[in-house]
């Protein structure tokens, strides 16, 4: 399987891709393949199920990114470790989202983290992650979207939207089979 590789963003266009983490079976299939779907809708440009595999979870999104376009990469099985570690090696940063990080209104962190101008891996948990996430070794910037305890889900639309600054939402998406007109009301889709 081919792998995620972070390097030095081309043309200022800093990749964001996104690690889940603790993911358990049957009770977080919902929910992680909805961190995959909103990483891919808010333009994330990829993602990694670490440490297990699922292949609902594949098959959902790929599907989704063959009707609605999209350079959206889907990883899993990797050990978290090693994909931290692979991402630092090429020059990535790491920001873990969690409710005990610096607050993402109240701090500078986003203007930190874009400042580093670098390829993101974005930590989301689902359990109780482990306590080396919030180390120097592991991440860069520890993240809250405010300190009270919500979703990863939540978390991480705030996070993307907030760092591409609302522009992600009007970005088209290449290779897309579908797509739809916008409208007051009812539905047009439209196909390539
Ligand atoms: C629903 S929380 C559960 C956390 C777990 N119960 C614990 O004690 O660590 C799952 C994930 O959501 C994200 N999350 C929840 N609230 C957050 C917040 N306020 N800011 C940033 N991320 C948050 C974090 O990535 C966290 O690992």
């Amino acid at each position: 399987m081919e792998t995620f590789n972070s390097s030095q963003p081309a043309n200022n266009q800093s990749r964001i891709v996104i690690l889940r983490w603790g993911h358990r079976a049957q009770r977080d299939v919902r929910l992680t393949t909805h961190v995959a779907l909103t990483a891919r809708a808010l333009r994330a440009s990829g993602f990694i199920l670490s440490d297990v595999t699922d292949l609902h979870i594949e098959e959902t999104i790929t599907k989704i990114t063959q009707v609605w376009g999209g350079d959206f990469r889907f990883e899993m099985g990797t050990p978290w470790k090693t994909a931290v570690r692979d991402w630092k090696k090429k020059g990535g940063v790491i920001v873990h989202l969690t409710v005990y990080g610096e607050n993402i209104q109240t701090s500078d962190v986003m203007q930190r983290i874009k400042m580093a101008n670098k390829d993101v891996m974005l930590l989301v948990g689902s359990q109780k992650v482990p306590g080396e996430f919030y180390s120097e070794e592991v991440s860069d910037f520890n993240v809250a979207v405010g300190n009270q305890p919500h979703s990863e889900c939540s978390a991480l639309a705030i996070f993307l939207d907030r760092y591409f600054e609302g522009k992600e939402l009007d970005k088209r998406f290449e290779k897309a089979n579908k797509f739809i007109i916008p409208k007051e009301r009812g539905k047009t889709v439209k196909e390539y």
